[in-house]
């Protein structure tokens, strides 16, 4: 659906030139929710706005929906971007237009007559749940309510694609979750395909299927929210898996130093982490039984990764050398993130 290959932008600017964009090529698949996350000043915007050609690139091509827009001229451009439709953290609400006026208004900048205006608006403040405020002004809704409004104008050109920038910054948590089920909903009814950016991994782990993660212009990781969840490839994106998942170890262990090869009579820490309902009772018992080995949890925690349970366990196996290295193996062979934490002298630890 959306094709970016090898995306440079450069702005000018009086310290010189800022290269925002270094080089970024993604996917974005039909009808899938794409999220983009990264810290501030990564050029998540700038590669958004890249998207709907509001940013022209420096360099490289951006298709949507199968037409090359970059090289387009702005005519054409001005077009093809009634095809997607975007939000925004401040939401860009007309504040002298009324909620219906301002969803109204994409349809009469496009000629629409009055009542093809009405039999399109009135669907759309149903779907957004706002019928009933649909005199009302912006200034007298709460933000939750504008964004509604403004997801509703984004809408009303009947785009293919909807562009998301921090949607949900600007709301406190219980809203951030309503307006992220509104977009699954607008998602899965209207088979819209959805790329947001935002700071937030919680914002992601709630409805993205695939993420990438920028620092400085560029993607630096890549994937299903789930794998990129257990296998964070880069320091950046496990800081920010931090921020939703524990990932401490236990107190005791906290001062513990882990050696990456076995330790004589020692024991070996573990972090799985499982998705849906992949039961780690019968994992953990079957190692003991088949290995021979002694295995204990020592810290476990469901989540939700979208609406699948998300679970992750630290254990610890000790016994003979070679039964550990053989269940680690084994462990291998299911559908599970395994996190090697490193090996530790139990009686050293005893001890200490
Ligand atoms: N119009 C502009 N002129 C000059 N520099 C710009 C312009 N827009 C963005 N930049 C610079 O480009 C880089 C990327 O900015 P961008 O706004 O895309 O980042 P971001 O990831 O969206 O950040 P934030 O999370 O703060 O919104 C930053 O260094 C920024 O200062
Ligand atoms: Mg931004």
């Amino acid at each position: 659906m959306i094709h970016l290959a090898d995306i440079t932008k450069t702005y000018p600017s009086p310290s010189g030139p800022v290269e925002a964009l270094r080089g970024v090529s993604l996917t974005v698949n039909r009808g899938e929710i794409f999220g983009i996350i990264g810290r501030s000043g990564a050029g998540k915007s700038t590669l958004l706005r890249c998207i709907n050609m509001l940013e022209r690139p420096t360099s490289g091509k951006v298709s949507v929906d199968g037409r090359e827009l970059s090289s387009l001229p702005e005519q054409a451009v001005r077009q093809a971007r009634k095809s997607i439709g975007m939000i925004f953290q401040h939401f860009n609400l007309l504040s002298s237009r009324s909620v219906y006026g301002n969803v109204a208004l994409p349809l009469e900048l496009a000629g629409k007559s009055r009542a093809e205006i009405r039999q399109a608006v009135e669907p759309l403040l149903e779907l957004v749940g706002l019928t009933d405020q649909s005199n009302r002004y912006p200034s007298q809704l709460s933000g939750g309510q504008k964004q509604r409004v403004g997801i509703a104008r984004a809408l009303a050109s009947q785009p293919q694609v909807l562009l998301c920038d921090e949607a949900t910054s600007a709301l406190d948590p219980e809203t951030t979750k309503s307006i992220l089920r509104l977009l699954r909903d607008i998602n899965q009814k209207l088979k819209l395909t959805i790329v947001l950016i935002t700071h937030e991994m919680h914002v992601i782990k709630e409805i993205c299927e695939r993420v990438a993660v920028m620092e400085n212009g560029a993607i630096i990781e890549e994937g299903p929210v789930f794998e990129v969840f257990t296998n964070p490839r880069s320091a950046v994106t496990r800081e920010f898996i931090r921020t939703v998942i524990n990932h401490d170890l236990p107190e005791h262990f906290q001062d513990t130093v882990f050696s990456s090869t076995p330790v004589p009579g020692g024991s070996l820490l573990l972090r799985l982490s499982f998705l849906g309902r992949t039961a780690e009772e019968p994992v953990i018992a079957g190692l003991v039984r088949r290995y021979g080995i002694d295995v204990s949890i020592l810290y476990g925690n469901i989540d939700h990764i979208q609406n699948l349970p998300f679970g992750t366990l630290i254990v610890e196996l000790s016994g003979d050398a070679g039964r550990v290295e053989s269940a680690m193996n084994a462990l291998r062979d299911y559908k599970l993130g395994i996190e090697v934490i490193g090996y530790v002298d139990r009686n050293a630890r005893a001890a200490g």
